[in-house]
Order: C-alpha cells, then structure tokens, then sequence
C-alpha cells in the first residue's frame, strides 16, 4: 500500500457550508485503526486524528459493535432523566483521576467554557464575586464560544464580534514573572495548554503549568 502525504492545497468555498474554515479538497470516505482512505481511493496515515481527538483510530469493531448496539436501544434522552450509562462511565472516569465530578459535553469549547463559569462560580459562592479575571497565554487556542475565543484573546478570531469581554488577560507563554504579577484580588483561574496547538513553538512547555500552579499558590489564588 503506498500512502501518499497531504499537501496544501487551495481552499475550497462550498456554496452550503457557513464558510468559518478553509478547507482542502481532500476527502476521506473511510478509515481503519490510524489510516485514512479518499472518495479516490487513496491510503494516508492518520497523524492528526481529529484534532487530536480521534485517539482510538477509526472502525474499530468493538466500539463500531458498542454504537451498534446502543443505536439499536436509545438514541438520546435529555439529561433531565436519569442515565445509567453515563452515572456508570463518571464512576470509572472519576476513579481513575483526580476529579471529584464529570461534566458531560459535546465539544472542547464547551468543555472550556465550563471551566470559565466553574471557577468564577467558585469564587462567587465562596463570596468572591470580585475574583473573575481568567489568565490565559498569547498563542493560545481554546475553542470557538465568544468566552473561549476572549480565554485565547486572539484578535483574527475576536474580530467583528463586538467589544472584548471583560475578565480575560492575555501573557506572554512562559513568562511567570508576568504571571506572578499579574495574580491578585480579581484572579479567577488560569487557563493553559500545557502544549500551544495554534501557538507554535514556545519557549517553556515542561514547567508551564507546575509554574501556573506554584504562582496561584503562592499568591494564595487556589
Ligand atoms: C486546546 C484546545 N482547546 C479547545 C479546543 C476546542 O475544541 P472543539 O473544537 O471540540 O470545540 C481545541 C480544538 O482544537 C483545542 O485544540
């Protein structure tokens, strides 16, 4: 099997598609484990998976069996109700970390946008009102909700969605001078990739978030 590499190629408008991403005109139609094969019939390895969420590779048949068979008795209730399933995967997710609780959603935005409104709900209830500033990292990403794009402050992805919102503050990735300073009375949360996915390379990847947590601590943040 030759496996060819994907090239940069143009991007495509679709005349249906809302167009908030370039697209290349390559197009997979099927995939097996950690390979990818086009509507051409063409083999490619899997390297991005995703984007990066992919992890488990593509038709596995126990997981392809698992939907199956869910498929064939509930497509979806609404979280109203009580789910056995997911009570039964929380137990296994919150065993084997350190979370205490799981909060289910569909997207990684989403996912950060609850970490936004836990931490500042945190301080409100431990009557902080005052602490909502979330720290985050020039060159970062965190997802495409107006507080996920002000978490990540770039400015391509501000643009044209009305003034900033207030409570996000922007360092250069690495710098924990500028961090330490800039925790104080109003910090909420700090919030880091411990890897740049858009950022490129940064100066400091290993000690990013250990100097994240030494500087919340020791300006008493968290
Ligand atoms: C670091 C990081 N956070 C958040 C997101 C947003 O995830 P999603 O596209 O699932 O909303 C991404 C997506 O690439 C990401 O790389």
């Amino acid at each position: 099997m030759t496996e060819k590499t994907a090239t940069q190629s143009p991007p495509v408008p679709s005349d249906h598609i809302m167009g908030v991403y370039n697209r290349t005109p390559l197009a997979f139609e099927r995939g097996e484990g950690a390979r990818l094969f086009t509507t051409d019939g063409d083999a490619y390895l899997d390297c991005m998976a995703g984007i990066a969420v992919n992890a488990l590779g593509h038709a596995n048949p126990k997981l392809v069996q698992a939907v199956k068979d869910q498929a064939e008795k509930l497509w979806h209730v609404s979280n109203i109700f009580t789910i056995p399933g997911q009570e039964k995967l929380a137990k296994v997710l919150t065993d084997a970390t350190f979370a205490d609780v799981v909060f289910f959603t569909n997207s990684g935005t989403e996912a950060v946008e609850c970490a936004i409104k836990t931490a500042r709900k945190y301080h409100w209830a431990k009557g902080h009102p005052e602490r909502i500033d979330i720290i985050g990292f020039e060159g970062s990403f965190h997802g495409r909700t107006l507080a996920a794009v002000n978490a990540s402050g770039n400015t391509a992805y501000l643009e044209g969605f009305g003034p900033p919102m207030p409570g996000f503050i922007q360092l250069p990735y690495g710098d924990h001078e500028a961090l330490k300073a800039a925790i104080g009375p109003t910090t909420a949360a700090i919030i880091i990739e411990p890897v740049q996915g858009e950022g490129g390379r940064a100066p400091c990847l290993t000690c990013a978030c250990a100097a994240c947590v030494s500087c919340a601590t020791k300006t008493g943040s968290c």
